[in-house]
């Protein structure tokens, strides 16, 4: 069966819609904008060319004002600040330090232990197998010629980092006569080398130098 609809008519004939092409339609809509903005038809350029023109200009404008506000922060991080150039190194004056004393010092924020190494405490240390050693260096390593008693080292135990004991009068000095490091049972000798408990190296000498009989300048 067939379901064909019948569509009713009314004798009338059907309005057309005016023809308008795309492009015409486009022209209107950018003359309409021309109009509306009469400073882009007047001097007779294409308003399109005008609005990436501005655009381009508008975004090197603003990269350059991005670039500027992205670059201080960068200038100012890269200046080092007055107190961390203060701490870049600094000058003791050891006169006051006696044979079998310590003093704690500190040095870009790091505890510092400067030691006056008594004569016996040099011959303990000189007598050691330094093949023997987890980490072999002789004392002469880790001193400055002719100065061999005074045995300057961070005061940081290289196991996790706490603060050795020995440095300070009456403080436990572990088993081997230089600094102990509670923390786990590090011993140190008197030259700071590492002899026993879990720490990998000997305490840190840092760079330092003698600029005078009794100043010396760390860092
Ligand atoms: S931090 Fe010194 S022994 Fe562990």
């Amino acid at each position: 069966m067939s379901t064909v609809k019948k569509t009713k008519t009314t004798g009338k004939k059907p309005v057309k819609a005016p023809k308008a092409s795309a492009a015409k339609a486009g022209k209107a809509a950018i003359s309409n904008t021309a109009a509306e903005n009469p400073s882009v038809a007047d001097n007779g350029q294409t308003p399109g060319v005008r609005r990436r023109d501005f655009i381009h200009i508008a975004t090197v404008s603003f990269a350059g004002v991005g670039a500027a506000a992205v670059a201080m922060p960068l200038v100012s991080q890269m200046s080092a600040s007055a107190d961390v150039l203060a701490l870049a190194s600094i000058e003791v004056d050891v006169a006051a330090i006696q044979p079998g004393q310590s003093i704690k010092t500190s040095w870009r924020k790091q505890p510092v232990f400067i030691r006056n190494l008594t004569p016996a405490e040099v011959e303990e240390a000189n007598k050691v197998d330094v093949g023997a050693l987890r980490d072999p260096q002789t004392l002469a390593d880790r001193t400055k010629p002719g100065k061999e008693n005074w045995l300057i080292t961070l005061g940081v135990c290289t196991h996790l980092g706490c603060v050795p004991l020995g440095a300070a009068a009456g403080e436990v000095k572990g088993e081997y006569g230089g600094y102990f490091c509670p923390c786990h049972g590090s011993h140190y000798d008197t030259a700071a080398r590492i002899r026993k408990g879990p720490a990998p190296t000997n305490l840190v000498v840092p760079e330092f130098a003698f600029i005078s009989d009794t100043v010396v300048k760390i860092g």
